[in-house]
This record gives C-alpha cells, structure tokens and sequence, in this order.
C-alpha cells in the first residue's frame, strides 16, 4: 500500500490508476477490527481503495474528548498493511489540506439531526457532513463504506448524498464487537479497567430489548435497559431510544411501528468520562 499525506500526491496517484471504482472508508484512526472490516469488505469490491486517516476538529463538541482522541499511527499503519494490496492508498491529511479556509457551511438535516446524538452532541453531524463532504471531493469515490455502529452517523451520510446529488454509493456494514459483546471503538481503550470489565452489559440488555419488545412496549423496556446497565457499574444511560433508520424517530410505543421499515435499539452511554454509542435491530411487532 502507499502512504499519502497531500490532496496534490492523492489526486496523482488515483489519476495514473483510473481503476474504477474507488472504494472509500474514512477514519479517524486508532484503528481496530470493526474499521478493517470496512476495509475488508470495501477491498472484495473494489480494485483500488482508499483509507483516510484524519481526526477531524469540526466534529468534536467537546476539546477535551479532540485532545484525548487516541492517536496510534504507527499500528495503524500496520494493521492496514496486513489487508491492503500495493495499489491501496492510506491517506493521512493535515488540517491545512482538509480545511485551506475556515469551513462555515451550515448543513441541515431537519429530525436526523434533532434527536440521540444530535441532543448531546450539538454541532456533532454538521462537523461529520462538512469533512465526509470535502473527503469526497478529494477522494471522489464510487463507493464509501460505513459502519452500522455509528447509526445515526450512517443516516446523516445518507441523507447528506441525497441533498448534494453526490452519485457515491453509501454502503452501510454490521457493527464488529468483543467477545463480550462491546461494541468495538477507538473510545474503548480510555476506559477504566474495572469499567471495562463490566461494559458488555450494554450490548446485552440492547440484546434484552430485542426480545422484549414482543411481549412489553416501549417504557418498559426503556427502564429495564437503564436500570440494567446502570445497575452493573459506574454507568449513566444518557438516552435510550428505539428509532427506525430512516427518519430517525423515537418510538414513544411499538404500535407506532411501520412495516416494511427497520427499527433499532439505539443507546449512549457514560463511563466515567468515556462516551459509548450502540445500536441493536428489533423486530417489527
Ligand atoms: P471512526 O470513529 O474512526 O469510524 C470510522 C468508521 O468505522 C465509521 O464508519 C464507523 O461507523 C466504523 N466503525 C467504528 N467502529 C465500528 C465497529 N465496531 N463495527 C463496524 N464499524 C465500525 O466515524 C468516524 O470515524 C468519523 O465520524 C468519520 C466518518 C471518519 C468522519 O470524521
């Protein structure tokens, strides 16, 4: 694989290539098997594939979650050597080729950006359009590959294509997780041992959730789901929700339900001062 760090070097690279298409799987790095999955499944499609590499300053609320990112660019780089052929390209950005001015677009993605996430996060989903959005100018790929882990993420994206007329394909892959059942994410290696320990309890009461929902309604599942994880340690639910991956919109009862639609179990929670995000599908009752 070749290591680029410019949009000048990338775009000559992908230009003496012309293969087509270009498969796409942005990142923020500290790499784990849940990003080598996309890029797993982007490289079985694509003769030529493109990781970006970029911890991008819009998107973070809070400056000291952006401080405290992990950053681990030699393993990185050696994982994704394990996967990607000669022709792949790992693209490592600055900010200056990200940002050459200050990015003041202000997207609007109406209820996709006004519930879970968005609530907690403000200013979250429009840092994620603005860099997605410059990433695919540059990298102008045929198809991006995404994770399902980050759902409301995946909708934005979506509906962020939509509203450009941007013709990438938007290709959505199943969260990878631990033995456990945790979710995996680059936050996971900032927990606290002891927390770590106990936090597949979030992956199983959303597994609780997807049971319940045949024989209790919303509410109830909404306070087994808090009471369990809160229950098992130092964790705080900030929201639960049970949402369809279309609208985005919580369900305050299941006869709300529309078929032919597909609806998750959707949560986020605090540990210690580590934000978790996991989603689970329910079946339409
Ligand atoms: P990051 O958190 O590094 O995630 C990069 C991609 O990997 C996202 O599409 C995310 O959903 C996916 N991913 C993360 N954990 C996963 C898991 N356990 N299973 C499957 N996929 C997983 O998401 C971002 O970066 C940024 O917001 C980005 C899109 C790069 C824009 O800056």
């Amino acid at each position: 694989m070749k290591t680029i760090t410019t949009v000048r070097g990338l775009r000559i690279s992908l230009g003496k290539s012309a293969l087509a298409p270009i498969g796409f799987v942005p990142t923020m790095g500290a790499l784990h098997e849940g990003h080598l999955s996309l890029v797993r499944n982007a490289i079985a499609v694509c003769p030529v594939v493109v990781v970006s590499i970029y911890v991008n300053p819009t998107q973070f609320n809070d400056k000291n979650d952006l401080k405290n990112y992990p950053r681990t660019p030699g393993s990185d780089l050696a994982m994704l050597a394990g996967v990607m052929r000669s022709n792949d390209i790992v693209f490592m950005p600055q900010d200056k080729d990200i940002y050459p001015k200050e990015d003041n677009r202000r997207f609007s993605f109406g209820n996709l950006d006004n519930v879970m996430e968005a609530l907690h996060r403000p200013g979250h989903f429009n840092g994620v359009a603005q860099v997605v959005s410059r990433l695919f100018e540059i990298v102008k790929p045929g198809k991006a590959y995404f994770g399902q882990k980050d759902f409301q993420q995946l909708a934005v994206i979506r509906e962020l294509v939509r509203q450009t007329g941007s013709r990438v394909e938007i290709i959505g892959n199943p969260v990878i997780r631990e033995a456990d059942g945790l979710a995996m994410s680059s936050r996971n290696r900032l927990l606290d041992p002891e927390l770590r320990k106990k936090a597949g309890v979030i992956f199983a009461a959303l597994s609780d959730a997807a049971l319940l929902i045949d024989k209790n309604d919303v509410p109830a599942i909404n306070e087994h789901v808090r009471h369990k994880i809160e229950s098992a340690g130092a964790f705080r639910v900030e929201y639960f929700e049970i949402a369809d991956d279309l609208e985005l919109k919580p369900l305050q009862s299941k006869s709300e339900m529309k078929a032919g639609r597909k609806y998750y179990a959707c949560v986020a929670v605090r540990a210690g001062s580590i934000r978790l995000i996991d989603n689970v599908e329910v079946p339409v009752m």
